[in-house]
Parts: structure tokens; sequence; C-alpha cells
């Protein structure tokens, strides 16, 4: 018998290997107790979040946990249904209606997770005889829906707008074509050059499709992402986002004006063939989305805290992955995995936790920390987490 899980083995090799020099598993943490956005309780110690993804801070949101609450008392714990079956509730139409508002569009449709409605958007628009050109460190959300509709792949690279355009160009006449994009690339923190690129994909006659997961309620005078901060919206047919980030909770959703969205309701299987979610989930997601309508103040925050880690890492001698701030991930280099690995046990120990990265999930096989700031992060945190990560990067020899 051939063992189906041999393939598996180089992954377990380096898995073995890590854990036999003595390092903690970066991939099995456990938090004890959360006790805000920002802090948690992670063996036993009090731990300051870094790497959540929790950008504007509403998981604890009295207003986002009261409206959860309510509609668990009133529509129960699930709803045992797809969304063309029993399980679209008032609740669902509200979180759709609130998405709506917020990016000011005629329609949004709700799936299950950000993950899902990639994978049901790109796979359902873009089939067998269609051209999906990417950038070629898309989310695996976004390679995951081109595999299951079956598309023609274009990658080029990343945020490479002459590279784009030549791919455009190459495509046979007449032929479909999509362009995704991120907003936010979630593992260097860069920013795409939208502007340029929606232009170039209009000229050349495609769709586009921007992914702005790690830009929503942050970016753009209203949070609605990086396509609202470069002045495209109006060029942009779908936006996909998810609820697992700024919103606080999870799901994921598409916003557009094409005149027959509606008809993926019918047509999509990743909408179609799961149940949805939960009333007290789509009930917290339409709370804080408009909430974060009028953030404004928060949104500032943010961006001081983001240029001030920013600035204090790169004084400490970290190499970051972005010259300047760009949104509010902020990826520091590791020179290779064991390092990374080092260095990530010795913040958790100082009391951080940070996201560690690693190939194939990173472009150029870079090893990462990621850092994820928080509109509730204080100044007096952004210091405290500098002064982790001196002390974790000494004792590592990260710096000197
Ligand atoms: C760019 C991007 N798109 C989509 C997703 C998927 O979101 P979700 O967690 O809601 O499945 C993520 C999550 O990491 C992401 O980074």
């Amino acid at each position: 018998m051939s063992d189906l899980f041999s393939k598996f083995d180089p992954v377990i090799q380096q898995r073995d290997e890590l854990l036999g020099a003595g390092y903690t598993d970066p991939f099995s943490l456990v938090m004890e107790k959360v006790e805000s956005p920002t802090v948690a309780i992670c063996n036993g110690k009090r731990t300051i979040l870094l790497g959540t993804y929790n950008y504007m801070g509403m998981t604890f949101d009295p207003d986002v946990v009261a409206a959860g609450k309510q509609a668990l008392d009133d529509f129960g714990s699930g709803t045992t249904g797809s969304r063309v079956l029993n399980g679209t509730y008032v609740g669902h139409k509200a979180v759709e209606q609130a998405l709506m508002d917020f990016y000011a569009m005629d329609h949004a449709m709700v799936f299950s997770t950000g993950y899902q409605a990639n994978l049901g958007v790109i796979s359902t628009i873009a089939g067998k005889e269609d051209y999906i050109v990417l950038d070629i460190d898309s989310h695996a959300s976004i390679y995951d829906g081109c595999a299951l509709g079956n598309a023609q792949i274009v990658p080029f690279r990343h945020n490479d707008v002459e590279a784009l355009e030549k791919r455009l160009k190459r495509i046979p006449e007449g032929a479909g074509k999509l362009v995704v994009l991120e907003g936010v690339y979630s593992m260097l923190g860069d920013v795409a050059p939208l502007e340029e690129m929606v232009r170039i994909s209009k000229e050349n006659g495609a769709m586009v499709l921007v992914d702005e997961a790690h830009s929503m309620g942050f970016i753009g005078e209203h949070g609605r992402g990086v396509a609202e901060a470069q002045g495209v919206m109006d060029d942009v047919d779908f936006i996909i986002g998810t609820f697992s980030k700024s919103v606080g909770t999870v799901g994921g959703f598409c916003v557009s004006n094409h005149p027959k969205f509606e008809i993926l309701r019918l047509v999509c299987r990743p909408y179609v063939f799961t149940a949805s979610l939960p009333p007290s989930v789509v009930a917290t997601a339409a709370t804080s989305i408009r909430k974060l309508m009028n953030s404004a103040d928060k949104r500032a925050h943010l961006w001081e805290n983001s240029k001030r880690l920013h600035a204090g890492l790169r004084q400490l001698g970290f190499t970051l992955g972005t010259d300047t701030p760009q949104s509010a991930i902020i990826a520091v280099i590791m020179p290779d995995l064991e390092k990374g690995a080092a260095m990530w046990e010795a913040l958790l120990n100082e009391g951080l936790y940070v996201n560690l990265a690693r190939p194939p999930a990173t472009p150029a096989n870079m090893t990462l920390l990621r850092c994820s700031l928080c509109a509730l992060h204080t100044e007096d945190q952004v210091g405290e987490i500098l002064d982790m990560f001196a002390a974790a990067g000494r004792a590592t020899g990260c710096i000197s």
C-alpha cells in the first residue's frame, strides 16, 4: 500500500528538526484567556497581542457583544441551513445592508468565511475558457478560487504594473479576463498600486476584483480600503472582504455594482452548498460594520501606532518588509527559519505574541515575524512592544 502521507515528509522533517533543536512549536499556541483585543494570557503570562489582525479592536466592543448575545437569545445558536434554503434570517439581510451602506454599493453577498468568498466568486465568474491575471503573491484563497473554476491562470510579478500590462496584452482577443489584486498584501504589509493597475486592467477590457481583507475599516477616508484611498472605487467590479479582521468576528463577503450580481446566489457553489453564518455572528458583524463607518479617530490612532512601531523597529536595527509604514502590518524579516523561531519564542517569553510566517506562505522564501497593530494599542503598549523586541533581538543575536 502506498502511504498517501509520504508527500508530507519534508514538512514533517522540518518540524521535527525545529522541535528537536528545543524550540517551542510556534503553530500550537493556546490563548488561555483573552482579556481585550490587545491582551491575552498565554502560558499563564500576560501577553500583548501583536499578531491578530484585529485592526480596529472590535472584538470586545460592548455594542457588538450585546448584539451577539441578543441574537443568540432571539434566534438560537445556528441556522442549520444554506442561505438558499432555511439559512437566511433577517440578520443576514441586515449585515448585507450594512455592507452596502458601508461601501455605498448596490449589492452585497455574505459567505461563511473570506476564504469561501474568494473561492466562490472567483471560481463562479471565471471558468475554463477565461483568463485570470493575478499578482504572484496572492492569498491562497485566490489561488484556490482560480483552481476550482479551472480558469487559465496568468501570474505577474508582485506589484509590477508593467508586468500586469504585458500579461493582459498577451491574452487572446475576445477572451474573458479577470484581474485579481489585493489592497494590502498581508505578508509584507505593502500596498498595491491600484490606481495604475485598475486603469490598465480597464483599458485592456478586464473586470477587476480587489481583496481588501487587510484594509477594510482602516485605509481610505471611510475605511473602504486601498481602492478608496487611491480613488478607484468606481472602476473596481468586485470587492472581497472578511469579517475576521477589522470587523472582529468571522465571515466573508463580496460587494459589487454589477447589475447581474444577484444571480451569484443561485450559481455560486461555496455559497449554496454550505450552512450560513450563525445569527449571533451576523448580528455582531452588522453592529461592528456600522460602527466602523464612524471610526475616523480610531483610524488616525492606528496610523500613529503603525508609524511609531515602524520607526522604532528600524531604529533598533531590524530589517522590515517595507521602507515606510503602508498599512497596519509591519513585517520583520528574519535571516532564516531557525532564527525566526528563536526570536518568536524569545518575544513570547517577554510577553509578546506576533505571527511567525515561513515558506511556502511567504514571498521569496522569507521567514517573517508579522506584526499587526490594533487601534486599541496604547502609546505605552507600543513602547513596551519595542522594549520587548530590543531584549529578544539582543538575546537571539538578531540585532547587536
Ligand atoms: C488577503 C486575504 N484574503 C482572504 C482571507 C480569508 O479570510 P477568512 O479568514 O475570513 O477566511 C485572508 C485571511 O487571512 C486574507 O489574508
